[in-house]
C-alpha cells in the first residue's frame, strides 16, 4: 500500500474527501500523516478525529523557509511517503523538497490554469466576469500553481455568484481529487 502525506493550511474539506475515499475503499492508499502550517486550522482537527498523525510546522519557528522544508522532508521520509498531496496548502514548496519527490507531488487549484494562479482564484475569475469555472490537478514544480497538468474539469456557472460557484467547485474537487490520486497510484503499480 502506498503512503500519502497530505499538506493542508485551512478547512481541510479536500483532506476529508481523501479520508472518506480511503475509508470507502475508493482510494487504495494509506494516509501516513498530515502536514499543516497553520495552528488552529480545522484540517488538524480532522486528522485527530480520524487518528491520522499530524505535525504542525510554523514558519516563525524556523530561521528560513529552506530549514522548514528540510524538517518537512525529514518528517515525510520518517512516514515513508510515496506521494505528497497538497490540499489547500497555501505555501510554495522549496526546490529541495520538490526534487526529493520527482513527479510524486500533486496539487489541486480552483481555476482552469494557467488562468488565475495564487490566492482567491474564484474572486479573480469573477472580477473578469468569466462564465466558465473549474479545477486543475497538476504535478508540482517550482513556481506558484505551475507544473504539468494532469486533469482539468470545467463547468459553466448558472449565476456569477461566489457562493454558488464555490459550492459547485468544492463538490467537484471532493469527487475528482481522490479519484485522480487513486488513478496515479494504481497506474504506478501496474
Ligand atoms: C481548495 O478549493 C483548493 O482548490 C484551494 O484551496 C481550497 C482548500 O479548501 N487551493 C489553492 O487555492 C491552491 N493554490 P479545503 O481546505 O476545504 O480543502
Amino acid at each position: 500500500m502506498k503512503n500519502i502525506v497530505v499538506f493542508a493550511s485551512g478547512f481541510g474539506s479536500n483532506f476529508q474527501a481523501i479520508i472518506d475515499a480511503v475509508k470507502q475503499g475508493k482510494l487504495h492508499a494509506n494516509i501516513a500523516g498530515l502536514i499543516c502550517d497553520k495552528p488552529g486550522a480545522y484540517a488538524i482537527e480532522r486528522a485527530r478525529i480520524n487518528l491520522i498523525p499530524v505535525v504542525l510546522f510554523e514558519r516563525n519557528a524556523f530561521s528560513s523557509k529552506a530549514e522548514m522544508d528540510h524538517a518537512i522532508l525529514n518528517q515525510c521520509q520518517d512516514w515513508n511517503a510515496d506521494w505528497l498531496v497538497l490540499a489547500g496548502y497555501m505555501r510554495l514548496l522549496s526546490p529541495m523538497l520538490i526534487k526529493a519527490f520527482p513527479r510524486h507531488i500533486v496539487n489541486i487549484h480552483p481555476s482552469l490554469l494557467p488562468k488565475y494562479r495564487g490566492l482567491d482564484a474564484v474572486g479573480q475569475a469573477l472580477n473578469h466576469k468569466e462564465r466558465v469555472y473549474g479545477l486543475t490537478i497538476h504535478y508540482v514544480e517550482e513556481g506558484m500553481d505551475t507544473g504539468e497538468i494532469i486533469v482539468q474539469v470545467p463547468f459553466e456557472a448558472d449565476e456569477l455568484d461566489r457562493d454558488h460557484i464555490e459550492k459547485r467547485l468544492h463538490a467537484l474537487e471532493h469527487q475528482t481529487y481522490p479519484a485522480i490520486i487513486n488513478k496515479l497510484i494504481v497506474e504506478e503499480c501496474v
